[in-house]
């Protein structure tokens, strides 16, 4: 074992897990009872205590309003944003706004940002990879899905230092998937990841060179995953409980989160039954205090009808990785892997059938894949300079999204297209627009549409303290660079001066008014 032990964690929605490399092979960290994935979902204890994981999940049930889950769904994201809204009608403890603009939850430990819980998350999986391995661990590789923007990844990262550790990169999800399927194999591949987990659904097509994994092209859905199905027969067990027992569960938050629950519960059984019937004690308690149970009777028919529609946004979502990867048909595909708890879903699989004109390939584990992959990245950049002899994985990936800037009259000038390798850099000049002018803000996004206040707002870019001279004169050049961990950074320079120029990046202001002038 070398001196620091690099890991590799999927930090999912649902669950996650955590691995890594040892004498070349990639391993998932087992608990005390020999657990390999772990709930993401933290739990404030009367006494102080904090659980995570599965002793965590245990206390959905008995204490709601402090057992946090869905973390993922909501890191990066603002408060106002529609996610942010329909998370906060769907679970059982309070989500408010934070002065940043983004959300907060309110546990009996206090109001905790995302970045915090996740950072309960992340020490409790660095802990687990400590015990194993018998040393400490200082430095690892945290996946997020491919489509997540820039403050997503920031987030992440913050979660990562904020748990005790270094995180050496944010991989994409799909690629450590493709990783942990083809490194050090030698393989000459085209191939797709689909992933469809809790939360999310990505598809990256990539091509596998020996152990260069170019990623060609990504596409994905930050809002589109198993839970989506869960909520589904959530309703389906409301109105049957109106109707059995005229009392109406969708007004009742902690009945909602309880049938969300058991409808998990009965989704998992049609993946491998025809039909389930499904006993739920107290689904909750009338007004003459009685306890009010319902048993619930589906087929996979009947499942099936009610997801079809999700089913055939992830096809849509595979068109579009397939077309920005120029790839004409998915029959020029050598491989596509199945990555996730929901491709489980038999509907998944049939329609992925189908539409590939040949089975996806199910050998790999869907629910290990992402950390085992993590892990292998996580090796290569653990290695010395000078260890030539010891192969590392070389990652090409891309960003999903075009970055821009807002311009006059609210419209979006792109400064990095959607699809380009990371990392890029690309730089533009400013001016000023009146005499005098000491600040220029210009408000940055991601997304491709032309119209500023349709893309994702990452903040107000402000160059502070220029010189005060006429308008026009003074010309700052702003370099815009995407790392390989999919984050922005930005650096600037006076051309006049040549002196480097201060300039920082403001959260939540979402005035798309730009008061700079963009030139050549
Ligand atoms: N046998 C099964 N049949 C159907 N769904 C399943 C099965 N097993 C797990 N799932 C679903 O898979 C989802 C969890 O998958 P996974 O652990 O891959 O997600 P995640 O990595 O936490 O989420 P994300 O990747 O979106 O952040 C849940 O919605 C779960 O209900
Ligand atoms: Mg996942």
């Amino acid at each position: 074992m070398t001196k620091d032990t690099f890991i590799g964690i999927d930090l999912g929605t649902s669950n996650s897990v955590v691995s890594y490399v040892k004498q070349g092979q990639a391993h998932v960290v087992e608990d005390a009872e020999g657990r390999r994935v772990h709930p993401s979902v933290v739990s404030f204890l009367p006494d102080g205590y904090v659980w995570v994981g599965a002793a965590a999940r245990d206390r959905f049930l008995v204490d709601g309003t402090n057992t946090v889950f869905s973390i993922k769904r909501l890191i990066g994201r603002r408060f106002s944003d529609d996610a942010v809204t329909q998370i906060r009608e769907r679970v059982p403890f309070d989500i408010t706004e934070g002065d940043d603009g983004l959300p907060r939850i309110s546990t009996r430990k206090g109001v905790m940002s995302m970045p915090e819980l996740s950072a309960y998350i992340l020490g409790y999986l660095k802990r687990l990879a400590e015990t194993e391995l018998g040393t400490t661990v200082e430095r690892g590789v945290i996946t997020v899905p491919a489509s997540f923007n820039n403050l997503q990844r920031e987030r992440t990262k913050e979660a990562g230092v904020r748990a005790g550790f270094k995180t050496v990169r944010i991989l994409n999800e799909p690629t450590a998937a493709a990783l942990a399927y083809g490194f050090g194999k030698g393989l000459r591949q085209r191939i797709a990841v689909f992933d469809l987990g809790g939360g999310t659904l990505d598809i990256t097509v990539l091509n596998i060179h020996d152990n260069v994994f170019e990623v060609l092209s990504t596409a994905g859905d930050t809002a589109l995953g198993g839970d989506d199905v869960d909520v589904r027969l959530a309703e389906l067990m409301a109105v049957a409980c109106l109707k059995t027992h005229n009392y109406d569960a969708r007004r009742d938050r902690a009945a909602m989160a309880k049938l969300r629950r058991y409808a998990e519960r009965l989704k998992v059984t049609l993946s491998e039954e025809d039909s389930a019937v499904l006993d739920v004690p107290q689904v909750a308690i009338d007004d003459k205090g009685k306890p009010l149970d319902l048993t619930v009777r589906l087929d996979r028919a009947g499942l099936d009808s009610r997801i079809a529609d999700l089913v055939e946004r992830c096809i849509k979502v595979f068109d579009d990785a397939l077309k920005l990867a120029d790839v004409a048909s998915p029959n020029l595909l050598d491989q596509v892997l199945l990555v996730g708890g929901s491709t489980r879903i038999p509907l998944v699989l049939e329609r992925l059938t189908e539409y590939l004109g040949k089975s996806p390939r199910q050998d790999i584990d869907p629910m290990e894949a992402v950390a085992l992959g993590a892990a292998v990245h996580a090796a290569s950049l653990g290695l010395a300079a000078d260890d030539v002899s010891t192969p590392r994985s070389t990652l090409l990936d891309v960003t999903p999204r075009a970055l821009g800037i807002g311009i006059v009259g609210s419209i979006t000038e792109a400064i990095i297209a959607r699809n380009t390798t990371v990392p890029i850099e690309q730089t533009r000049v400013f001016t000023t627009s009146y005499d005098n002018q000491t600040m220029v803000r210009i408000p940055i996004c991601q997304g491709e549409s032309r119209q500023l206040g349709e893309n994702i707002s990452l903040g107000m870019l402000e160059l502070d303290g220029l010189p005060p001279r006429p308008r026009g004169a003074v010309h700052v050049a702003v370099t815009f660079e995407i790392n390989t961990d999919g984050i922005l950074e930005v650096r600037a320079i006076d051309r006049h001066t040549g002196k480097k120029q201060s300039v920082r990046i403001v959260l939540g202001v979402t005035d798309p008014h730009t008061d700079a002038t963009a030139g050549a």
